[in-house]
């Protein structure tokens, strides 16, 4: 084959991984068909990257082969053993990887390219975006994995200080292109990594699957931003493919984001710049009582309901009790009494958790409900169930002065009766108190959930 024509065999190849990328991320939106888009998104990757090999002007063949060796089998591996409730760290972490190799494109573009100032202009708007995202990103991972405090680190003048380092780096980065000088080409780099570590510490761990969302498009952006510098060298045809690449990250990034703040009633800049969770929470002791109740109790209450209601949250993932929760609404089912669940779109730690939690264990979608379409049902059923949620269906959301006020929750307490399995006194993510636990009709179920719901089950099965 000549190699124009190799040249247009990978270009055929590139249009396909495109077409397979985007089925993927049609196939992502529905709970029933997503593991079908990451598995079409995995296979369009590795076309492209085959196809990029086969590029007659590649260098440093075997240089890239080891560095996709080593990632593949590092990814692999880290992917099968992390746990379910560390998914949004490796997130973080594996998408800090893709914004770090954003950044590493922008800088060997800049080093190869400064006089051009079209390909220098777009490597450093993918420079600035990458070093910001990395940094983000990483903030994010040492955040959730409890090597940073999941508190709002907040600095003095933090507002002031912060914006100084992106104009000072961003103007640093726009010197070094108008005077074609690389010397400047690292403090630019420095301090863009360093805005993108004061951007993020200040932002509560509670919020940081919003930043991962964001930081996420950001590299998406940095990658097409990339791929328009890369589209008049030698590589031309791969800069296309990473143009949109980069355009479907960046808009499937931004869109989950904003979903994102609205389940959580906040504005993104409030996310990013309002340190959620720095200032005390107001309103003082809840009046009530804390009621235990036993799992013989409990399975007596849900025996005879009218129909059961689950509103599982990040408990329920810690416990990795879903196999019980499936076992007892099927016990409840074959006993005649209707199950349902209300799945909060933030309930647990990442878009989809609980989704993804029930489908593993093949609960089925249709009895899934979102927050609007089953919050009407709650005043006609006998028993609510809450496996380790909190934030999510707590009333003080509808209270002006609480750090929830206005975040649209599951009214679970308008039911007969509640039922909240937890281990003790634990806040949920918020850090806040929940009013629902001392209403009269709520009863506090003690325990790790796989134990307290398999305890349950048990009782269950000894009714007749
Ligand atoms: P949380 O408010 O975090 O509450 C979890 C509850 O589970 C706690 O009350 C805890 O109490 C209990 N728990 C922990 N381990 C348990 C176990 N092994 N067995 C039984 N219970 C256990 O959970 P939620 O209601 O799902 O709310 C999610 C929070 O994360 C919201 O504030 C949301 O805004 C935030 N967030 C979520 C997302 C996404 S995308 N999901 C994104 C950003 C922020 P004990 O310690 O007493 O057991």
């Amino acid at each position: 084959m000549t190699a124009f024509a190799v040249g247009d065999a990978i270009d055929a190849v590139y249009v396909v991984a495109v077409l397979v990328f985007i089925l993927g991320l049609q196939a992502m939106s529905a709970p029933s068909t997503a593991r079908r888009g990451i598995v079409y998104a995995g296979v369009a990757m590795l076309l492209a990257v085959i196809a990029t090999f086969f590029s007659p002007h590649l260098t440093n063949f075997a240089l890239i082969a080891v560095g996709v060796i080593v990632g593949g089998l590092g990814g692999w591996y880290w992917a099968r053993v992390v746990k379910m409730t560390a998914m949004p760290q490796m997130v973080a972490v594996f998408n800090g990887m893709g914004a770090g190799a954003a950044a590493a494109i922008a800088a060997v573009e800049l080093l190869g390219h400064l006089p051009d100032r079209a390909t220098a202009g777009l490597s450093l708007a993918g420079g600035v975006i990458g070093s910001i995202s990395i940094a983000a990103s990483l903030v994010a991972f040492s955040k959730l994995q409890g090597w940073l405090p999941s508190r709002p680190i907040v600095l003095p003048a933090r507002q002031v200080v912060n914006s100084a380092v992106l104009v000072v780096g961003v103007g640093v980065g726009l010197y070094a292109v108008v005077a074609v000088s690389t010397a400047w080409l690292l403090p630019f780099f420095v301090l863009l990594l360093l805005y993108g570590l004061l951007l993020a510490l200040p932002i509560g761990g509670a919020d940081m699957p919003v930043v991962i969302s964001l930081t996420n498009a950001l590299t998406g952006v940095a990658v097409g931003l990339d791929g328009f510098a890369l589209v008049n060298g030698p590589l031309g045809d791969a800069g296309y493919a990473m143009v949109i690449a980069g355009v479907l990250v960046g808009s499937a990034g931004s869109l989950l984001t904003v979903l994102m703040a609205k389940a959580m009633n906040r504005s993104i800049s409030n996310v990013f710049f309002g340190a959620f969770g720095s200032a005390p929470e107001t309103g003082g002791p809840v009046a009530g009582q804390l009621k235990e109740i036993g799992a013989s109790d409990v399975a007596a209450l849900l025996a005879y309901a009218n129909q059961v209601i689950i509103a599982p949250g990040y408990g329920m993932a810690v416990a990795q009790a879903q196999q019980k929760v499936k076992e007892l609404a099927d016990l409840l089912e074959a006993k005649g009494v209707p199950v349902k669940f209300a799945i909060h779109p933030v309930a647990g730690r990442m878009p989809g958790h609980m989704n993804v939690l029930l489908a593993e264990v093949g609960v089925s979608y249709d009895k899934l409900f979102d927050r609007d379409e089953i919050n009407a049902e709650f005043a006609n059923t006998d028993v609510v169930l809450v496996i380790g949620a909190n934030d999510v269906v707590n009333p003080a959301a509808h209270r002006q002065g609480s750090a929830l006020f206005g975040m649209p929750i599951l009214d679970v307490e308008g039911a007969k009766n509640v039922i909240v399995n937890k281990r003790g006194q634990g806040k949920g993510f918020a850090g806040i108190e929940n009013e629902l636990f001392y209403r009269d009709n709520c009863h506090l179920l003690y325990g790790d959930a796989q134990k307290a719901i398999g305890d349950v089950v048990s009782e269950l099965k000894k009714t007749s």
